[in-house]
């Protein structure tokens, strides 16, 4: 029996899930929606779009769990009015039931819920549009057996933690990850570790350490160069 993870209230009164099995939760402990904004979207996407201005991108992300990273990049494509074709892999695949206990409804208002409730009643391992600017294909599968057949131009990294799940972290994932990246495209990651740094640099990418989220000094971003 699949044990689902419980909510966790983060010291900025929102609220993320929490797996007790690993003791890790899905997002910062300080803030799910300031740590997804500063990390993926403004770091990641706005960073990659401001050097390649384009009205079509490829995003893979690790880790779909919440669907919080693929909303939040669903209202970016919305605000821009680009097309963003988004695919994610996750191996434990979470209900909306859940999902909506955290009420991150109240970030994008109601109007904006049925865009997320779509994001999550979709089927895996098939391409949905959810709207015309945001086409989701959720892969249920993880990251290790994964073998992408496209080159994407932004990557959000969002694996539990390097201790935690280190695997995910190692050398061979980076190389399998830069094969995946196209020339300029930009990988981002919360983890500022010095051995995932070395490994992202190993792999071929060029890395900085740049401001992290509230209450974390640094995250990492590589670039394919
Ligand atoms: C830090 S959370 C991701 C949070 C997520 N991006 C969000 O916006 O809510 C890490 C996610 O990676 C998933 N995961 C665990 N093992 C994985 C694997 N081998 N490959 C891909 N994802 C995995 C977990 O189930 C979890 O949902």
């Amino acid at each position: 029996m699949k044990i689902l993870p419980s909510i966790y209230h983060s010291t900025d009164g929102g609220k993320t899930l929490f797996r007790e099995d690993l003791d890790e939760t899905y997002h910062s402990r300080h803030g799910a929606i300031a740590e997804s904004l500063h990390v993926f979207i403004k770091e990641g996407l706005n960073f990659y779009l401001d050097q390649n201005p384009k009205k079509e991108l490829f995003i893979l992300e690790i880790g779909f769990g919440t669907g919080l990273n693929a909303m939040l990049s669903l209202l970016e494509a919305n605000a821009k009015n680009i097309g963003i074709n988004y695919s994610s892999l996750e191996t434990i695949p979470l209900p909306y039931s859940l999902v909506k206990q955290l009420d991150y409804q109240a970030h994008w208002g109601i109007e904006r819920e049925i865009n997320f409730e779509h994001i999550h009643a979709c089927d895996w391992n098939v391409e949905q549009a959810i709207n015309s600017n945001f086409v989701l294909t959720k892969i249920e599968q993880g990251l290790e057996d994964y073998k992408p057949n496209e080159q994407f131009d932004l990557l959000f990294f969002d694996a539990f933690a390097p201790d935690k799940q280190p695997e995910l972290w190692e050398l061979s994932v980076f190389e399998k990850l830069f094969n995946a990246t196209k020339k300029g495209g930009v990988l981002v990651t919360y983890s500022s570790k010095g051995d995932v740094r070395r490994s992202l640099q190993k792999a071929g990418f060029e890395v900085e350490k740049i401001a992290g989220p509230p209450r974390k000094r640094h995250m990492l971003r590589a670039i394919k160069r």
